[in-house]
């Protein structure tokens, strides 16, 4: 997106990109301009803590971070930024996504970060969760995402017909 971006989505690999593009969707529904990188918290952790650190002088209010296995890249984007950092869980190769759960959701105090939940069901909830947070202030965009709800609503409402044709 070419305007100022509200959200900086961070994941710890390419391969990331396939649960985290959810994220990416649901953001651009809701007209949030974001950026989106590969930034990894053990291969280029340099590019994680330069990019956490301009975050905020760039305008972003949000950082998403993704990653999975023993997922520390939330916790360092939380540690070089005060902005709020959401974390979402990836689902992994060898315990369906509770090791990067786990590393994600148990930071010591001090250093917040937001987990969502593991997967797809996460990447989505991290773009509403920052729209809820974007919402508090901006009018505009508050409006979209009731918006939002609500068409989830009046779709889960219309659902109720189980009838065979
Ligand atoms: C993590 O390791 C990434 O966030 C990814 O979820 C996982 C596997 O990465 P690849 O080996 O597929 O690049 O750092």
């Amino acid at each position: 997106m070419d305007s100022t971006p509200l959200v900086g989505v961070l994941m710890g690999s390419k391969s990331d990109w396939d649960t985290m593009q959810h994220t990416a969707l649901t953001l651009k529904a809701l007209g949030i301009p974001y950026v989106a990188h590969v930034a990894s918290a053990h291969r280029t952790p340099e590019k994680v803590v330069a990019f956490c650190q301009g975050a905020e002088e760039r305008g972003m209010k949000v950082i998403i971070a993704a990653a999975g296995g023993a997922a520390h890249l939330a916790g360092v984007c939380a540690s070089k930024t005060h902005l709020p950092v959401l974390g979402v869980p990836m689902k992994g190769w060898a315990t369906e996504g509770m090791d990067a759960l786990l590393s994600t959701a148990q930071m010591p105090a001090g250093i917040p970060v937001g987990t969502l939940a593991i997967g797809k069901a996460g990447a989505i909830n991290a773009a509403l969760l920052a729209a809820s947070i974007l919402s508090l202030g901006d009018p505009a965009l508050r409006t979209s995402y009731l918006g939002y709800r609500q068409a989830q609503t009046a779709k889960a409402l219309a659902d109720d017909d189980l009838t065979l044709p």
